[in-house]
């Protein structure tokens, strides 16, 4: 196993000092991106000791130590997955051949594309989420919020490795975009939609950890698979992190939900109003965020119908998630039937992954959903919260811009329209949930709209003080 060298300026598993050249330019870059942390990320705590972890290594077990550190100070290194010896290609027309440890020069802008558009959001989301902290419901919620931002930060590092490790030149002028771009900038925009869409509260955060770093664990579990073996190995570490990530979002949901049911029992009532009044967020709420984080994370799969989708698989760059659960790795001849809105077609396979990815990202959503609704269940409601179709407000493919219910019938748009209100949050439901946002701070409190988690963070008791404000 390659041990990870501390002891250098930027830490990494992937011996930087025996590559001069490579080594310069990443620390070139290196003073760039702490000024990009300095400026865009949760800049308002830089003096702040968080309680955070970092990787140590890249073993399964105890891959990560825990301490005490300021964030710009934070160990943002270079850290891939050990190599499989003699890895070979698991999918696509090169099936059996020998991974590639090089870029193959036809699908070189191809691979620098998909790398960037992956770099791209993980800057973002740092970005979308950098007030936050300012409204958080406890210091367990804001070592998590720092958590995920720092590991941002990191993912950001390993795609930049790889741009400036095999893509000369134009790697180096990218990695320099990924700091340029900025969220909701009007004039330099993040490459994706949903990463420029804001975040005011942290209803919002908790649905974004749920849905979008779950399509960010999808986009990595395809990579893993690439023929392109660095970005594989690269990936591989990265879904170690992104669990977190996920943790989050699951059980931040699930405290609000706990918290809801509490006060619905203490007032023996599920009216919104006075669930609201109480300081708590009614189910209904919930469901319209799930509806519109949801959907909007839906986009990030693409086109139901994308030559894109078929180059990348059959070249090697991009396979399938979990694509070794497949029957059939090639897909040549074969075709599936999808729904569009002038009914059923059938498409190609390879043309279709996009909508494969996205349908079995929808039933990994399920998940919390089980959980949420167990908890709702046992509580004595017969409410159930779902998630809407793939084709609910969708803003690109074939559905892109049609009157869909979040249950994927086809409605007149003026149905639509009065409807929409009852599916996805309202300007008052936004106004109340950020009525409620109001930072507490007291080790081991919690704000009245959720309910504290089962466990403290490493085996530490709730009441720890994981992040020291001063
Ligand atoms: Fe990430
Ligand atoms: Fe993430």
């Amino acid at each position: 196993m390659s041990s990870i060298n501390y002891a250098e300026k930027i830490p990494n598993n992937v011996n930087l000092a025996n590559d001069r050249t490579l080594q310069r330019a990443l620390e070139h870059w290196q003073p760039h991106f702490l000024q990009w942390w300095h400026e865009m990320g949760p800049t308002d705590f830089e003096s702040a000791d968080v309680y955070l972890r970092t990787a140590v290594s890249v073993d399964a077990q105890g891959w990560a130590h825990y301490g005490a550190v300021h964030m710009p100070d934070y160990r943002w290194g270079i850290f891939l997955a050990d190599a499989v010896p003699d890895r070979k290609i698991g999918f696509g027309d090169q099936m059996g051949a020998p991974a590639w440890q090089q870029v193959p020069g036809e699908y070189r802008s191809t691979l620098r594309r998909l790398i960037v558009t992956q770099g791209d959001t993980e800057p973002a989301s740092v970005e979308q989420q950098r007030m936050l902290g300012h409204t958080c419901p406890s210091l367990y919620d804001l070592r998590n919020l720092f958590q995920v931002n720092v590991e941002e930060g990191r993912h950001l590092w390993a795609m930049v490795y790889l741009l400036h490790a095999y893509f000369g030149r134009d790697g180096r002028e990218e990695a320099e975009e990924l700091l340029a771009r900025h969220s909701g900038d009007a004039d330099k925009p993040r490459i994706l939609t949903t990463f420029n869409e804001p975040m005011r509260d942290w209803l919002s955060f908790f649905c974004f950890t749920y849905f979008t770093d779950r399509d960010g664990k999808y986009q990595l579990k395809s990579f893993a698979e690439s023929a392109f073996d660095p970005l594989s190995r690269t990936c591989r570490f990265m879904l170690t992190e992104e669990a977190h990530h996920m943790f989050v979002g699951e059980t931040g949901i699930s405290r609000v939900v706990k918290r809801t049911l509490e006060v619905m029992k203490e007032l023996g009532t599920d009216d919104p109003a006075r669930i609201r009044a109480h300081g708590a967020i009614d189910l209904p709420t919930v469901q319209r965020y799930l509806n519109y984080w949801c959907s909007s994370s839906l986009d990030l799969f693409g086109s139901e119908i994308s030559s894109n989708s078929a180059t990348n698989f059959a070249s090697g760059m991009k396979g399938r998630p979990d694509e070794t659960q497949y029957e059939d790795h090639v897909l040549r001849g074969k075709s599936i039937k999808l729904l569009m809105p002038d009914g059923e077609q059938d498409v190609p396979m390879l043309n279709a992954l996009n909508e494969v990815m996205r349908e079995s990202y929808l039933r990994d959503c399920e998940i919390g959903l089980k959980r949420w609704n167990r908890q709702i269940e046992r509580a004595g409601h017969a409410l159930r919260l779902t998630l809407p179709t793939s084709r609910f407000r969708r803003s690109i493919g074939p559905w892109a811009g049609l009157p869909v219910s979040p249950e994927g019938k086809l409605i007149a748009k003026e149905e639509y329209e009065k409807k929409l209100r009852d599916w996805i949050p309202t300007e008052t439901d936004q106004a109340f949930i950020q009525s409620l946002m109001h930072k507490v701070v007291a080790p081991g409190k919690m704000a009245g709209w959720i309910a504290p988690p089962e466990r403290g963070i490493n085996n530490l008791p709730l009441e720890y003080e994981y992040v020291n404000l001063h």
